[in-house]
């Protein structure tokens, strides 16, 4: 079908995994709807939806929810309203059968109904008139004007016959030869007295019913009396399409109707209202209401599929889909009779709303004539006093956030959002208008503008054929899209620094129980601002690499949540090994150390050992020691010690000596134990030149000899290595330095003579 915008069209959903999820997650059953055919976007192969849901985060629920929005559910309701129903004039049972259908619908996404009766209002009479074979172009339920001159068969005595077309009836020729038996269809004409003769004409022949239709134009069908009686046989008034589609099939063949005509005097209209309260408002005593409503009643004769079942097929779409979210907000769905009347069942509607009920209306959403394939029409939002309102600039935003800017805003009562605005709730009427607005300077304030309806407005023409898919699917993601929006809970995240600065471009995720979705990123103030349903849920954000995470985050009416991220790294304090610390080979040390982090948490902390492990002192030597820590932000750190693990050292030579250069000294000392004769550093022992007062050095170290290179020798537990001094070092001071495997150093000074 061809979109007849002046917008790149929007792209169609053909999945519906994200919200089929939401569904299952909060254990809502789907709609099963008796009758109807309402399901969900795509029924076919759900489990491949789902999986494949698993890989990509979810979308946001504004996003997600107007993803669900089918108009092909939609159509389907308007078909039962104006198709199997009918014409659905106020006051008539057809009125009251598409408040059941309605209500029926509502019930079974879970909501409370209540059929509200209202009035009396004015007697309708009205024939309906069907075909037993015959395929009835614009529906099979058509409706014409009964007039109160003739019979009411009432609903039993069925009027059948086949139709003859007798051009005017005003004479003989204008009849055929048999009359008798059949149903008379003549032109309907102005002149109450040509009318009569006609009527007079046809029921002297033997005529069983009579039809005046309009044979030229486009005409409902006229209410008209008769200034002849004629109790006997019913006749009625017939539009220019029941002329049009008549005298067609007689071109073809004969036509069979069936006929009963019945006067409803003085009857009441209906009202469908369905709610569905709040989660913690049962009883529906606080929680703020949303509300959307259309029109149920159609004028006399028109299946009215655009006016209004097509508001209804939209709001009942609505109900589908947000029935299966947890709701801190109530939303009502209304179904109004008798609009066409004068707004008599919204205008009864609002008037049993108590005072303290009125204050809590977020608004009033009403849709009359939400998608006709009428090239002219716009999408209007329009308000009683030309201003825009709440109502009004959610549709905007709604219809900004799907891409769509056809929307636009101006002056109109006419239906039934007057009703709510005149008891001062924010209300708008949104419908697919050739609406003009008045020519600037002038605004649509004070007046409004002008308006060419549709050819088939409240005619027997408004039927499916007046009904566009793309356009009613426009209608769902704008004002369905806005409606949600405001059912759901505002939550505004905010993400900060741990020093207080507001992060902007953080992407802010949440896990409501049912999958881990995409909420955008925040703005320059650090602030996301979106929707949730009632749950609990975890939230994350990211900034600069890090992570926070909100956990069990109870959502419960508007809120605001504050996430702050961690960008500031753990700390470690190593208290063993301290940097630098000795231990004597094999002793015991026990590692101590410990991490913390103020904000988001020690994840890991690991040492080189764990805390509270010993520490290895097995090896003589230098050990380097570390501990890493990490945060639950991912911040992390690290700190590290080096200790030394020395022999047992016990020297058996003093400070300083005294020796003869040329002497061999013997330096003794012990280890703890016999640990080889690899245990002096390479290239050590050394010694060199100092003076004798101070201990300064003032030459080089040179290596130590020994005598007959015997290095180093072992015995009665003690090591000793032996110094041949030099004999040129007469008179001078030399200090002498064993630097052992361990790392340490130690030292004699000798006086030589
Ligand atoms: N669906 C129309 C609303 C409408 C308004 C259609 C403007 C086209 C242009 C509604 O059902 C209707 O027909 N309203 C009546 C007024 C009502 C107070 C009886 C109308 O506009 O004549
Ligand atoms: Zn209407």
């Amino acid at each position: 079908m061809r979109s007849s915008l002046n917008h790149p069209p929007l792209l169609r959903r053909l999945t519906i995994a994200g919200g089929l999820a939401a569904a299952l997650a909060f254990g809502t059953v789907s709609a099963a709807v008796g009758g109807a055919q309402a399901q969900g976007a795509s029924g076919a192969d759900v489990s491949a939806d789902v999986s494949a849901a698993t890989s990509a985060p979810l979308k946001d629920y504004d996003r997600e929810i107007v993803d669900q929005f089918d108009s092909a559910n939609s159509v389907s309701h308007i078909r039962h309203l104006a198709v199997d129903i009918g014409p659905r004039l106020n006051g008539t049972p057809q009125e009251r059968e598409g408040a059941e259908y309605i209500g029926g619908i509502l019930k079974s996404y879970g909501f409370d109904v209540t059929l509200q009766s209202w009035g009396p209002v004015s007697t309708k009479s009205v024939a309906k008139v069907t075909s037993p074979n015959a395929d009835l172009p614009g529906g099979p339920n058509w409706q014409m004007a009964a007039s109160t001159s003739a019979k009411f068969t009432g609903n039993d005595a069925v009027v059948e016959g086949q139709v003859v077309y007798a051009k005017t009836g005003q004479s003989a020729a204008d009849f055929p030869d048999d009359v008798a038996g059949k149903i008379v269809l003549m032109d309907y004409n102005a002149t109450a007295s040509v009318r009569n003769t006609a009527v007079v004409n046809a029921v002297s022949r033997g005529a069983v019913a009579v039809i005046l239709a309009y044979p030229t134009g486009n005409s409902a069908p006229p209410s008209f009396t008769l200034t002849t009686a004629q109790p006997n046989i019913p006749v009625m008034g017939g539009g220019s399409a029941h002329y049009t589609w008549i005298t067609d099939l007689l071109a073809k063949g004969p036509l069979t109707l069936r006929i009963t005509t019945n006067q409803y005097v003085n009857p009441m209209g209906t009202n469908v209202i369905g709610i569905r309260h709040a989660v913690g408002d049962p009883d529906g005593t606080k929680a703020p209401i949303v509300m959307v409503g259309a029109h149920i009643d159609s004028v006399l004769g028109a299946p009215g599929a655009h006016d209004d079942a097509s508001g209804n097929g939209v709001s009942l779409e609505i109900a589908r889909v947000l029935s299966q979210y947890p709701l801190d907000k109530e939303l009502r769905i209304g179904g109004f009779g008798g609009e066409e009347g004068g707004l008599l069942g919204a205008k009864a509607y609002v008037n049993t709303l108590t005072a303290a009920e009125k204050a809590r209306f977020v608004g009033e959403w009403q849709m009359d004539m939400v998608g006709t394939p009428y090239e002219p029409a716009r999408l209007w939002a329009l308000t009683p006093n030309g201003q825009s309102n709440f109502v009004v600039q959610e549709a905007y935003d709604a219809a900004a956030r799907v891409g769509f800017d056809g929307l636009r805003n101006c002056r109109l009562g006419q239906s039934d959002h007057q009703a709510f605005y005149d008891v001062g709730i924010p209300s708008s009427l949104f419908i697919w208008l050739d609406y003009r607005p008045p020519a600037p300077p002038a605004v649509c304030g004070p007046t409004g503008g002008t308006y060419v309806t549709e050819p088939q407005y409240h005619k027997p023409t408004d039927t499916m054929d007046n009904i566009s898919p793309e356009r009613l699917q426009i209608t769902l993601d704008v004002v369905g899209g806005a409606v949600a929006h405001n059912a759901l809970n505002a939550v505004t995240v905010s993400a900060t620094s741990d020093a207080g600065q507001p992060l902007a471009g953080a992407p802010v995720r949440a896990d409501c129980g049912n999958g881990l979705r995409d909420l955008g990123t925040t703005g320059a103030d650090g602030r996301l601002r979106t929707v949730l349903p009632h749950s609990t849920c975890d939230f994350t954000t990211t900034a600069e690499g890090r992570t926070a995470t909100e956990r069990g985050v109870s959502i419960a009416g508007d809120r605001a949540v504050k996430m702050t991220v961690d960008l500031t790294k753990p700390t470690i304090s190593l208290t063993t090994p301290a940097d630098g610390a000795v231990f004597t080979l094999g002793t015991a040390a026990t590692a101590s150390y410990r991490c913390d982090d103020n904000l988001s948490g020690v994840a890991t902390c690991t040492g080189t050992v764990p805390d509270g492990s010993p520490l290895d002192t097995s090896t003589v030597g230098f050990h380097a020691f570390t501990v890493k820590a990490a945060d639950n932000a991912g911040n992390v750190a690290d700190q590290k010690a080096t200790y030394q693990v020395v022999y047992p050292w016990h020297a058996s030579f003093p400070e300083t000596m005294e020796g003869k250069a040329g002497s061999a000294v013997p330096i003794k000392f012990s280890l703890g134990g016999d640990h080889g004769t690899g245990v002096i550093a390479s290239g050590y022992p050394v010694s060199r030149p100092v003076t004798c007062a101070t201990g300064k050095a003032t030459g080089p170290a040179e290596s130590t000899s020994s005598p007959g290179n015997s290095k180093l020798g072992y015995g009665d537990g003690q090591y000793n290595y032996v110094w041949k001094t030099d004999r040129g070092w007469s008179d001078t001071c030399r200090q002498f330095e064993l630097k052992l495997d361990d790392g340490s150093s130690h030292f004699t000074t000798i006086r030589l003579k």
